[in-house]
Protein backbone atom coordinates (compact mmCIF):
# COMPACT_ATOMS: atom_id res chain seq x y z
CA UNK A 1 0.00 0.00 0.00
CA UNK A 2 0.39 3.53 -0.37
CA UNK A 3 1.62 5.21 2.30
CA UNK A 4 1.01 9.27 2.13
CA UNK A 5 2.60 11.40 5.14
CA UNK A 6 0.82 12.83 7.73
CA UNK A 7 0.12 16.71 6.50
CA UNK A 8 -0.82 19.60 8.56
CA UNK A 9 -4.31 18.83 7.42
CA UNK A 10 -4.68 15.56 7.71
CA UNK A 11 -5.44 14.82 11.62
CA UNK A 12 -8.87 16.12 12.94
CA UNK A 13 -11.71 17.69 12.64
CA UNK A 14 -12.60 21.43 11.69
CA UNK A 15 -13.61 23.06 15.11
CA UNK A 16 -17.27 22.24 16.26
CA UNK A 17 -19.80 25.30 15.59
CA UNK A 18 -21.47 24.09 18.74
CA UNK A 19 -21.24 21.13 21.13
CA UNK A 20 -24.10 18.99 21.66
CA UNK A 21 -23.27 17.31 25.06
CA UNK A 22 -20.63 16.61 27.17
CA UNK A 23 -17.94 14.37 27.04
CA UNK A 24 -17.73 13.47 23.33
CA UNK A 25 -16.28 16.89 22.59
CA UNK A 26 -12.83 18.30 21.67
CA UNK A 27 -11.79 18.33 24.89
CA UNK A 28 -12.22 15.05 25.79
CA UNK A 29 -8.63 13.69 25.49
CA UNK A 30 -8.83 10.43 27.68
CA UNK A 31 -12.05 9.47 25.65
CA UNK A 32 -9.95 10.51 22.54
CA UNK A 33 -7.53 7.56 22.32
CA UNK A 34 -9.92 5.53 23.91
CA UNK A 35 -11.84 5.96 21.11
CA UNK A 36 -9.32 5.83 18.63
CA UNK A 37 -8.65 2.17 20.02
CA UNK A 38 -12.83 1.21 19.83
CA UNK A 39 -12.22 2.85 16.10
CA UNK A 40 -9.13 0.21 16.09
CA UNK A 41 -11.10 -2.57 17.10
CA UNK A 42 -13.80 -2.07 14.88
CA UNK A 43 -11.46 -1.99 11.53
CA UNK A 44 -9.69 -5.27 12.75
CA UNK A 45 -12.90 -7.13 13.41
CA UNK A 46 -13.22 -6.21 9.53
CA UNK A 47 -10.15 -6.59 8.45
CA UNK A 48 -10.45 -10.23 9.43
CA UNK A 49 -13.14 -11.44 7.86
CA UNK A 50 -12.09 -13.06 4.45
CA UNK A 51 -13.90 -13.01 1.80
CA UNK A 52 -16.50 -16.03 1.60
CA UNK A 53 -16.29 -18.29 -1.04
CA UNK A 54 -19.92 -18.70 -2.95
CA UNK A 55 -20.96 -21.62 -1.21
CA UNK A 56 -20.09 -19.96 2.17
CA UNK A 57 -22.43 -17.36 1.53
CA UNK A 58 -25.14 -19.12 0.56
CA UNK A 59 -24.87 -21.18 3.63
CA UNK A 60 -24.37 -18.34 5.95
CA UNK A 61 -27.47 -18.52 8.94
CA UNK A 62 -28.07 -14.74 7.34
CA UNK A 63 -28.00 -15.40 3.69
CA UNK A 64 -31.45 -13.75 3.55
CA UNK A 65 -30.50 -10.86 5.30
CA UNK A 66 -27.78 -10.26 3.32
CA UNK A 67 -29.48 -10.30 0.02
CA UNK A 68 -32.43 -8.30 1.35
CA UNK A 69 -29.86 -5.39 2.67
CA UNK A 70 -28.30 -5.73 -0.77
CA UNK A 71 -31.81 -5.00 -2.13
CA UNK A 72 -32.29 -1.80 -0.04
CA UNK A 73 -28.80 -0.68 -0.70
CA UNK A 74 -29.72 -1.33 -4.86
CA UNK A 75 -32.90 0.62 -4.65
CA UNK A 76 -31.04 3.60 -3.10
CA UNK A 77 -28.21 3.43 -5.87
CA UNK A 78 -31.16 3.11 -8.46
CA UNK A 79 -33.21 5.45 -7.26
CA UNK A 80 -30.60 8.64 -6.83
CA UNK A 81 -27.39 7.53 -9.02
CA UNK A 82 -27.11 8.72 -12.25
CA UNK A 83 -24.96 7.78 -15.73
CA UNK A 84 -21.31 9.63 -15.30
CA UNK A 85 -21.69 10.23 -11.75
CA UNK A 86 -18.78 11.04 -9.75
CA UNK A 87 -19.25 8.73 -6.31
CA UNK A 88 -17.98 8.73 -2.81
CA UNK A 89 -18.25 5.79 -1.19
CA UNK A 90 -17.00 5.88 2.83
CA UNK A 91 -16.91 2.79 4.69
CA UNK A 92 -17.00 0.75 1.05
CA UNK A 93 -15.52 -2.38 2.70
CA UNK A 94 -15.15 -5.38 0.49
CA UNK A 95 -16.80 -3.24 -2.57
CA UNK A 96 -19.86 -5.08 -2.24
CA UNK A 97 -21.70 -2.64 -3.92
CA UNK A 98 -19.56 -2.47 -6.88
CA UNK A 99 -21.54 -4.10 -9.17
CA UNK A 100 -24.64 -1.91 -7.84
CA UNK A 101 -22.50 1.34 -9.17
CA UNK A 102 -21.77 -0.19 -12.67
CA UNK A 103 -25.42 -1.13 -13.27
CA UNK A 104 -26.05 2.18 -12.42
CA UNK A 105 -23.72 2.96 -14.89
CA UNK A 106 -21.47 5.75 -12.96
CA UNK A 107 -18.54 7.58 -14.16
CA UNK A 108 -15.91 7.74 -11.66
CA UNK A 109 -15.76 5.89 -7.46
CA UNK A 110 -13.41 6.51 -4.76
CA UNK A 111 -13.79 3.81 -1.81
CA UNK A 112 -12.27 4.49 1.29
CA UNK A 113 -12.35 2.42 4.52
CA UNK A 114 -10.47 1.92 7.56
CA UNK A 115 -9.78 -1.84 7.54
CA UNK A 116 -6.81 -2.63 5.26
CA UNK A 117 -7.92 -6.07 4.46
CA UNK A 118 -11.65 -5.01 3.49
CA UNK A 119 -9.33 -2.39 1.02
CA UNK A 120 -7.38 -5.00 -0.36
CA UNK A 121 -10.61 -7.29 -1.04
CA UNK A 122 -11.92 -4.50 -2.54
CA UNK A 123 -9.44 -3.89 -4.88
CA UNK A 124 -9.08 -7.18 -5.81
CA UNK A 125 -13.12 -7.30 -6.48
CA UNK A 126 -12.51 -3.82 -8.90
CA UNK A 127 -10.14 -5.72 -10.66
CA UNK A 128 -12.41 -8.66 -11.10
CA UNK A 129 -10.15 -11.26 -9.72
CA UNK A 130 -12.40 -13.11 -7.06
CA UNK A 131 -13.86 -16.58 -8.18
CA UNK A 132 -17.47 -16.13 -7.05
CA UNK A 133 -17.58 -12.77 -8.85
CA UNK A 134 -17.84 -11.92 -12.53
CA UNK A 135 -14.42 -11.65 -13.59
CA UNK A 136 -16.01 -8.75 -16.46
CA UNK A 137 -13.99 -5.46 -15.94
CA UNK A 138 -15.72 -2.43 -14.22
CA UNK A 139 -16.68 0.60 -16.89
CA UNK A 140 -15.52 3.09 -14.62
CA UNK A 141 -12.56 4.48 -12.94
CA UNK A 142 -11.64 3.57 -8.81
CA UNK A 143 -9.44 4.91 -6.22
CA UNK A 144 -9.27 3.48 -3.02
CA UNK A 145 -8.24 4.79 0.15
CA UNK A 146 -7.15 3.32 3.51
CA UNK A 147 -8.01 5.85 6.29
CA UNK A 148 -10.69 6.43 9.18
CA UNK A 149 -13.11 8.36 7.44
CA UNK A 150 -14.45 10.05 10.28
CA UNK A 151 -11.14 11.50 11.22
CA UNK A 152 -9.09 12.33 8.17
CA UNK A 153 -9.96 15.36 6.26
CA UNK A 154 -11.44 13.72 3.41
CA UNK A 155 -12.73 16.87 2.24
CA UNK A 156 -9.08 18.64 2.01
CA UNK A 157 -7.01 15.40 0.65
CA UNK A 158 -9.96 14.96 -2.24
CA UNK A 159 -10.46 18.40 -2.71
CA UNK A 160 -8.83 17.81 -6.60
CA UNK A 161 -11.66 14.60 -6.84
CA UNK A 162 -14.37 17.07 -5.89
CA UNK A 163 -17.21 17.77 -6.55
CA UNK A 164 -18.45 14.38 -6.27
CA UNK A 165 -22.16 13.60 -7.62
CA UNK A 166 -23.33 11.36 -4.77
CA UNK A 167 -21.74 9.94 -1.72
CA UNK A 168 -22.84 6.59 -0.02
CA UNK A 169 -22.29 5.27 3.51
CA UNK A 170 -23.96 1.87 3.67
CA UNK A 171 -23.72 0.02 7.39
CA UNK A 172 -21.40 2.41 9.02
CA UNK A 173 -21.83 5.60 9.83
CA UNK A 174 -22.39 4.50 13.39
CA UNK A 175 -19.23 4.05 13.93
CA UNK A 176 -18.84 7.99 13.87
CA UNK A 177 -21.07 8.66 16.67
CA UNK A 178 -18.71 7.94 19.59
CA UNK A 179 -18.08 11.57 19.53
CA UNK A 180 -18.94 14.60 18.35
CA UNK A 181 -15.82 15.52 16.82
CA UNK A 182 -15.86 12.42 14.73
CA UNK A 183 -19.77 12.59 13.54
CA UNK A 184 -19.10 16.28 12.70
CA UNK A 185 -16.16 15.54 10.67
CA UNK A 186 -18.16 12.66 8.96
CA UNK A 187 -20.28 15.05 7.84
CA UNK A 188 -18.17 17.67 7.08
CA UNK A 189 -16.39 15.65 5.00
CA UNK A 190 -19.49 14.72 3.16
CA UNK A 191 -20.49 18.25 3.10
CA UNK A 192 -17.40 19.49 1.69
CA UNK A 193 -17.13 17.03 -1.42
CA UNK A 194 -20.49 16.95 -2.61
CA UNK A 195 -21.47 19.36 -5.32
CA UNK A 196 -24.85 21.49 -4.46
CA UNK A 197 -27.79 19.50 -4.53
CA UNK A 198 -25.47 16.09 -4.64
CA UNK A 199 -27.18 13.48 -2.55
CA UNK A 200 -25.72 11.36 0.80
CA UNK A 201 -27.41 8.09 1.11
CA UNK A 202 -27.05 5.48 3.86
CA UNK A 203 -28.10 3.12 6.10
CA UNK A 204 -27.68 2.51 9.91
CA UNK A 205 -29.18 1.44 13.05
CA UNK A 206 -32.55 2.65 13.90
CA UNK A 207 -31.99 3.97 17.46
CA UNK A 208 -35.48 4.47 17.93
CA UNK A 209 -36.26 0.61 17.49
CA UNK A 210 -32.88 -0.62 19.57
CA UNK A 211 -33.51 1.75 22.40
CA UNK A 212 -37.66 0.36 22.40
CA UNK A 213 -36.03 -3.17 22.35
CA UNK A 214 -33.64 -2.29 25.39
CA UNK A 215 -36.61 -0.73 27.37
CA UNK A 216 -38.48 -4.12 26.73
CA UNK A 217 -36.29 -6.22 27.58
CA UNK A 218 -35.44 -7.42 31.12
CA UNK A 219 -32.04 -6.87 31.54
CA UNK A 220 -29.38 -4.51 29.28
CA UNK A 221 -29.25 -7.54 26.69
CA UNK A 222 -31.64 -8.46 23.94
CA UNK A 223 -31.96 -10.45 20.71
CA UNK A 224 -32.97 -13.77 19.32
CA UNK A 225 -31.04 -16.42 17.17
CA UNK A 226 -29.23 -14.59 14.84
CA UNK A 227 -27.90 -11.72 16.77
CA UNK A 228 -27.58 -9.67 20.37
CA UNK A 229 -27.02 -6.14 21.17
CA UNK A 230 -25.63 -5.80 25.01
CA UNK A 231 -25.26 -2.45 26.88
CA UNK A 232 -23.10 -1.88 29.43
CA UNK A 233 -23.95 -1.45 33.73
CA UNK A 234 -24.14 2.83 32.92
CA UNK A 235 -26.77 2.31 30.84
CA UNK A 236 -28.87 0.23 33.93
CA UNK A 237 -31.69 2.80 34.03
CA UNK A 238 -31.94 2.91 30.12
CA UNK A 239 -32.40 6.53 30.19
CA UNK A 240 -30.25 8.40 27.84
CA UNK A 241 -30.08 12.21 28.35
CA UNK A 242 -30.55 14.23 25.08
CA UNK A 243 -27.58 16.26 26.51
CA UNK A 244 -25.64 13.31 26.00
CA UNK A 245 -26.26 11.89 22.46
CA UNK A 246 -22.84 10.45 21.46
CA UNK A 247 -20.61 7.85 22.52
CA UNK A 248 -23.65 5.55 23.49
CA UNK A 249 -21.48 2.29 23.08
CA UNK A 250 -23.35 -1.22 23.19
CA UNK A 251 -21.94 -4.56 21.99
CA UNK A 252 -23.32 -5.90 18.46
CA UNK A 253 -23.17 -9.71 17.16
CA UNK A 254 -24.46 -10.49 14.03
CA UNK A 255 -23.97 -14.21 12.93
CA UNK A 256 -21.60 -14.41 10.61
CA UNK A 257 -21.32 -10.51 10.18
CA UNK A 258 -20.65 -8.05 12.98
CA UNK A 259 -18.89 -8.63 16.23
CA UNK A 260 -18.27 -5.29 17.79
CA UNK A 261 -18.70 -1.92 19.72
CA UNK A 262 -21.10 0.37 17.69
CA UNK A 263 -22.68 3.69 18.98
CA UNK A 264 -26.66 4.97 19.06
CA UNK A 265 -27.55 7.52 16.50
CA UNK A 266 -30.32 9.61 17.76
CA UNK A 267 -31.96 10.28 14.27
CA UNK A 268 -33.42 13.42 14.91
CA UNK A 269 -30.03 14.89 16.32
CA UNK A 270 -28.32 13.52 13.14
CA UNK A 271 -30.84 15.63 11.19
CA UNK A 272 -30.25 18.43 13.10
CA UNK A 273 -25.92 18.21 12.81
CA UNK A 274 -26.83 17.33 8.82
CA UNK A 275 -27.96 20.43 8.72
CA UNK A 276 -25.34 22.68 10.00
CA UNK A 277 -23.74 21.04 7.35
CA UNK A 278 -25.98 22.19 4.67
CA UNK A 279 -27.23 18.46 4.36
CA UNK A 280 -31.20 18.67 4.42
CA UNK A 281 -33.64 15.14 4.81
CA UNK A 282 -35.51 13.97 2.06
CA UNK A 283 -35.93 10.54 3.19
CA UNK A 284 -35.93 8.42 6.14
CA UNK A 285 -37.35 4.89 6.29
CA UNK A 286 -37.05 2.12 8.85
CA UNK A 287 -36.21 -0.98 6.85
CA UNK A 288 -39.77 -2.64 7.18
CA UNK A 289 -41.45 0.49 5.99
CA UNK A 290 -38.62 1.04 3.54
CA UNK A 291 -39.80 -2.47 1.71
CA UNK A 292 -43.20 -2.26 2.08
CA UNK A 293 -43.02 0.84 0.08
CA UNK A 294 -40.44 0.15 -2.76
CA UNK A 295 -41.40 -3.63 -3.26
CA UNK A 296 -44.71 -1.94 -4.62
CA UNK A 297 -42.89 -0.96 -7.69
CA UNK A 298 -42.59 -3.50 -10.38
CA UNK A 299 -38.92 -2.69 -10.88
CA UNK A 300 -37.34 -3.50 -7.31
CA UNK A 301 -40.54 -6.47 -7.24
CA UNK A 302 -38.12 -7.98 -9.82
CA UNK A 303 -35.44 -6.67 -8.70
CA UNK A 304 -35.78 -8.59 -5.12
CA UNK A 305 -37.18 -12.01 -6.82
CA UNK A 306 -33.94 -12.37 -9.05
CA UNK A 307 -32.11 -11.58 -5.31
CA UNK A 308 -33.44 -14.08 -3.79
CA UNK A 309 -34.12 -12.43 -0.54
CA UNK A 310 -37.56 -13.06 -0.18
CA UNK A 311 -37.31 -16.93 -1.78
CA UNK A 312 -37.18 -17.08 -5.62
CA UNK A 313 -41.02 -16.72 -6.11
CA UNK A 314 -41.81 -20.62 -6.91
CA UNK A 315 -41.72 -23.75 -4.89
CA UNK A 316 -38.77 -22.87 -2.98
CA UNK A 317 -39.30 -22.49 1.02
CA UNK A 318 -36.09 -21.06 1.18
CA UNK A 319 -37.01 -17.12 2.45
CA UNK A 320 -36.45 -14.67 4.97
CA UNK A 321 -36.76 -15.83 8.84
CA UNK A 322 -38.87 -14.19 11.18
CA UNK A 323 -35.43 -13.78 13.29
CA UNK A 324 -33.89 -12.24 10.19
CA UNK A 325 -37.04 -10.08 9.70
CA UNK A 326 -36.64 -8.83 12.90
CA UNK A 327 -32.61 -7.93 13.15
CA UNK A 328 -33.73 -5.62 9.30
CA UNK A 329 -36.41 -3.92 11.57
CA UNK A 330 -32.86 -2.63 13.82
CA UNK A 331 -31.86 -0.65 10.39
CA UNK A 332 -33.19 2.63 8.72
CA UNK A 333 -32.15 4.29 5.34
CA UNK A 334 -31.98 7.61 4.79
CA UNK A 335 -30.91 10.31 1.83
CA UNK A 336 -30.06 13.25 2.36
CA UNK A 337 -29.23 16.51 -0.38
CA UNK A 338 -26.43 19.24 0.09
CA UNK A 339 -28.17 22.37 0.05
CA UNK A 340 -27.89 24.87 -3.07
CA UNK A 341 -28.41 24.61 -7.04
CA UNK A 342 -27.13 22.39 -9.01
CA UNK A 343 -24.08 23.78 -11.79
CA UNK A 344 -25.02 24.11 -14.81
CA UNK A 345 -22.53 21.81 -16.12
CA UNK A 346 -20.86 18.50 -14.53
CA UNK A 347 -17.31 18.03 -14.20
CA UNK A 348 -16.40 16.06 -17.58
CA UNK A 349 -12.86 14.26 -17.05
CA UNK A 350 -14.02 11.69 -15.32
CA UNK A 351 -11.66 9.30 -17.27
CA UNK A 352 -8.53 11.20 -16.17
CA UNK A 353 -9.58 9.92 -12.62
CA UNK A 354 -8.55 6.75 -10.88
CA UNK A 355 -7.32 3.46 -12.24
CA UNK A 356 -8.83 1.17 -14.19
CA UNK A 357 -6.64 -1.71 -12.68
CA UNK A 358 -5.44 -1.26 -9.28
CA UNK A 359 -2.29 -2.91 -7.51
CA UNK A 360 -1.69 -3.20 -3.71
CA UNK A 361 0.60 0.07 -4.15
CA UNK A 362 -2.40 1.85 -6.03
CA UNK A 363 -3.89 2.14 -2.39
CA UNK A 364 -3.82 5.28 -0.76
CA UNK A 365 -2.67 4.95 2.91
CA UNK A 366 -3.66 8.18 4.70
CA UNK A 367 -2.55 8.75 7.81
CA UNK A 368 -4.70 10.60 10.63
C1 LIG B 1 -20.96 -3.48 7.88
S1 LIG B 1 -19.57 -3.06 6.95
C2 LIG B 1 -20.30 -2.32 5.51
C3 LIG B 1 -19.41 -2.30 4.30
C4 LIG B 1 -20.05 -1.74 3.03
N1 LIG B 1 -20.43 -0.36 3.21
C5 LIG B 1 -21.24 -2.58 2.63
O1 LIG B 1 -22.38 -2.13 2.77
O2 LIG B 1 -21.02 -3.69 2.14
C6 LIG B 1 -18.96 -1.67 7.83
C7 LIG B 1 -17.70 -1.08 7.22
O3 LIG B 1 -17.40 0.14 7.87
C8 LIG B 1 -16.01 0.26 7.91
N2 LIG B 1 -15.65 1.28 8.92
C9 LIG B 1 -15.95 1.27 10.23
N3 LIG B 1 -15.44 2.36 10.82
C10 LIG B 1 -14.82 3.08 9.86
C11 LIG B 1 -14.11 4.29 9.85
N4 LIG B 1 -13.91 4.98 10.99
N5 LIG B 1 -13.59 4.76 8.67
C12 LIG B 1 -13.76 4.04 7.54
N6 LIG B 1 -14.43 2.87 7.48
C13 LIG B 1 -14.96 2.39 8.63
C14 LIG B 1 -15.57 -1.15 8.28
O4 LIG B 1 -14.19 -1.37 8.06
C15 LIG B 1 -16.48 -1.97 7.38
O5 LIG B 1 -15.88 -2.20 6.13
Amino acid sequence: MNKRPRDDHSSFASAPKRQYGAGGGYGAQQGYSEERNSARRVADHYSARSNQTLEERENSPIIHLKKLNNWIKSVLIQLYARPGDCVLDLACGKGGDLIKWDKAKVGYYVGVDIAEGSIKDCMTRYNGDTDQQRRKKFSFPARLICTDCYEARLDEYLYEDAPFDICSCQFALHYSWSTEARARQALANVSALLRPGGIFIGTMPDANVIIKRLRESEGLEFGNSVYWISFGEEYAEKKFPASRPFGIKYKFHLEDAVDCPEWVVPFHLFKLLAEEYDLELVLMKNFHEFVHEYLQKPEFTELMRRLGALGDGRQDQSTLSQDEWEVSYLYLAFVLRKRGQPPAQRRANNANRGKMFLTEGDIEVLGI
